[in-house]
Order: structure tokens, then C-alpha cells, then sequence
């Protein structure tokens, strides 16, 4: 677990433009070592990130890399009242912020690699260095357990928000509960877990994962997958996405725990990809058939059964049958 350091986003900040520099003119610049940078450079190499190196000429970033940087997030957000951590590597966000109890603020947990990235049932999040959006958020609630159920659709919309902000035709769908699609492939899933304390007081931990700038390189997601640049077209700022994505789920959380899922009704009902789709749902072991109807006005999924039964599920995971 290593907190990410300004030597690191400094480094890149030189090599951002692709040209080659040479150790000696980058210790220079960041008032340090040539045999400082190397290590660095060779540490950024073990991530993963493509560095090529030519005696004589220097170091050179073979695809683009901008870190993530805490400043650069926080000056964009309307709420200043919020901590953001940003670590270069940790197991995972959501487990990091487990150990935080009672907080009162909300506190935000960023990573450039996952190690453990978790996923929903128990999946694993691929978390390459330096390329997505992982993110998790600690956010204290006064709801009862009961009423949370439509808190995954929220955070669902809130990042359909954020995505289709960059313009593309509201081409992004949530497909219940908790999945973010573009044309049927998964770009973002998010992974809630409530911690109920003691003395009356329980918070959220809110894990999201956006797959951002990542191309080719993942043949160990074993579903069909997409990233905002390959939608997009274009190398994504990731300072500027996170402020975004921030900014909309402080806000939305605020909406919910006012007024619960029924302001966020129309909305869902635009983003949503499953209604009248055929669907099996994994509900407690089980798996059930059926049409979808939408959902109620607490975020629960309504099914035609075979049947005819209508039916709602709190809960679940969803694949549409193929026709
Ligand atoms: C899913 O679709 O199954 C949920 C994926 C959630 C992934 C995010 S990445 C940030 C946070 N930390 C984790 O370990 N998981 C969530």
C-alpha cells in the first residue's frame, strides 16, 4: 500500500509531450538524482507503463499517462468539505476504506492499481496501473438498511451522468443494479457495502470502477468490455472525470438520502437498457427467467414470470437472454 508521490506525477509530467529526456536534464528539473529517476522510471516500468529508454537520448512515454493528482481534483469540485486519498497502489479502495469508522465527512479513496480490485460475487475488478477509474467513497447515512435498496440504481445514474457528459448521444445505459453499459458492453460496475455500527450510526462504502483510457490490453475480463477513449476517440483526463463523477454522486447522495429513489424515477427509466428485455436473474442461488418491467418506487426490479406472476427482487445480478 503506497500513497502516491509528487516525485512520480512530476516525472510524468516531463514525459507527457512523448519526447525522449535524459536523466541527467529530468534530475535537473525535479532537484534530484539521474540514478533517483532511474528507479523511478524503472518502478513505472513495473507497473506496466511503456517507457522506452535509448542511451544517450533518455526516457520516452510510448502512450500517453497523466497521474492522478489530488489538486487538480479538488479545485474542481463544488463541495470543499471533502478528503480525497490517492494511492499508486493498494489492494483495494474499498477494503482500504474499512478501517475508517465514524467519520462525519465524506472521504474519497482513489488508486492508480488495484492489486485485489473487487468486484460484485465475489469477481475480481482488473485495476491495471495508471489507466481507469477506481474509486470509493465513505459516505455516513441516516437511512434505515431497509430503504437502501435503490442506492446502487442512484450511483448507477450518477455515473451514466458523468459519461454522458462527454457527448455522445446519451449512448450510456445502467442495467440494473449496478452496471454502466455502452452498446451492450460493460464500461463501469460499482460495488456497495453498508457497515452498520453499533451505537446507531452506519456508513457506505461506494467502490466504482470505470474502465477509462484502457485499449487492447485486457484479455482478463472475461466479458465484453469497453473504455471511454474507445467510445470517445480520444485520450481522457482522468483528474477531470473523477471531479465530475464526484461532484454528481455527492450531489445525488444528497437527493437520496432526502428524498429516496422516487425523484431519480424518470431518470432511471431513461438510462435503463433491461425493460421488456428477457432476462435471467441470479438471485439467491437460483436462477429466474423473465421479463422485465421496470422497477418500483424503491429501486426493485419487476419481473413477468413465465407464468404470468409479477414479481420484485431487492437484489440480484442480471444477463439478457440472447434472442
Ligand atoms: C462490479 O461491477 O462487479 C463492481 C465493480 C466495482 C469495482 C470498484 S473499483 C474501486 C472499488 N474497489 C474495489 O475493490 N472494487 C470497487
Amino acid at each position: 500500500m503506497k500513497k502516491l508521490n509528487a516525485n512520480l506525477i512530476n516525472l510524468i509530467n516531463i514525459l507527457k509531450d512523448g519526447e525522449y529526456h535524459d536523466g541527467n536534464t529530468i534530475g535537473k528539473h525535479l532537484r534530484t538524482s539521474r540514478s533517483a529517476i532511474w528507479k523511478s522510471i524503472k518502478k513505472l516500468q513495473n507497473y506496466g507503463v511503456q517507457i522506452d529508454s535509448i542511451k544517450g537520448k533518455g526516457y520516452a512515454l510510448r502512450e500517453p499517462l497523466v497521474l492522478l493528482e489530488k489538486n487538480k481534483i479538488q479545485s474542481q469540485l463544488k463541495n470543499e468539505n471533502i478528503e480525497i486519498i490517492i494511492f499508486e497502489s493498494v489492494h483495494s479502495t474499498n477494503e482500504y476504506l474499512k478501517v475508517l469508522k465514524n467519520s462525519k465527512k465524506i472521504i474519497i479513496c482513489l488508486a492508480e492499481q488495484q492489486t485485489q480490485g473487487k468486484g460484485r460475487l465475489s469477481r475480481t475488478w482488473y485495476s491495471p496501473f495508471g489507466k481507469n477509474l477506481y474509486l470509493s467513497c465513505y459516505c455516513p447515512i441516516q437511512k434505515d438498511i431497509s430503504e437502501l435498496a435503490g442506492l446502487s440504481l442512484v450511483v448507477s445514474l450518477a455515473i451514466v451522468k458523468t459519461l454522458n457528459a462527454y457527448g455522445k448521444d446519451n449512448c450510456f445505459s445502467a442495467k440494473w443494479p449496478n452496471d454502466v453499459l455502452y452498446e451492450g458492453k460493460k464500461i463501469s460496475g460499482s460495488l456497495i457495502e453498508i457497515h452498520a455500527e453499533s451505537h446507531g450510526s452506519s456508513h457506505a462504502i461506494i467502490g466504482i470502477g470505470i474502465n477509462v483510457n484502457m485499449l487492447d490490453d485486457s484479455k482478463q475480463i472475461n466479458q465484453a468490455w469497453s473504455s471511454l477513449q474507445q467510445v470517445i476517440g480520444e485520450y481522457i483526463d482522468r483528474n477531470q472525470l473523477c471531479a465530475r463523477l464526484i461532484n454528481n454522486i455527492v450531489y445525488y447522495l444528497e437527493e437520496f438520502s432526502s428524498f429516496g429513489f422516487v425523484p431519480f424515477q424518470n431518470e432511471w427509466i431513461k438510462a435503463d437498457c433491461l425493460t421488456n428485455q428477457n432476462i435471467t436473474l441470479r438471485h439467491a442461488d437460483k436462477k429466474i427467467n423473465g421479463k422485465v418491467k421496470g422497477v418500483n418506487m424503491q429501486g426493485h426490479l419487476l419481473m413477468e414470470l413465465k407464468n404470468g406472476d409479477l414479481r420484485t427482487f431487492s437484489s440480484g445480478d442480471t444477463t439478457i437472454e440472447k434472442k
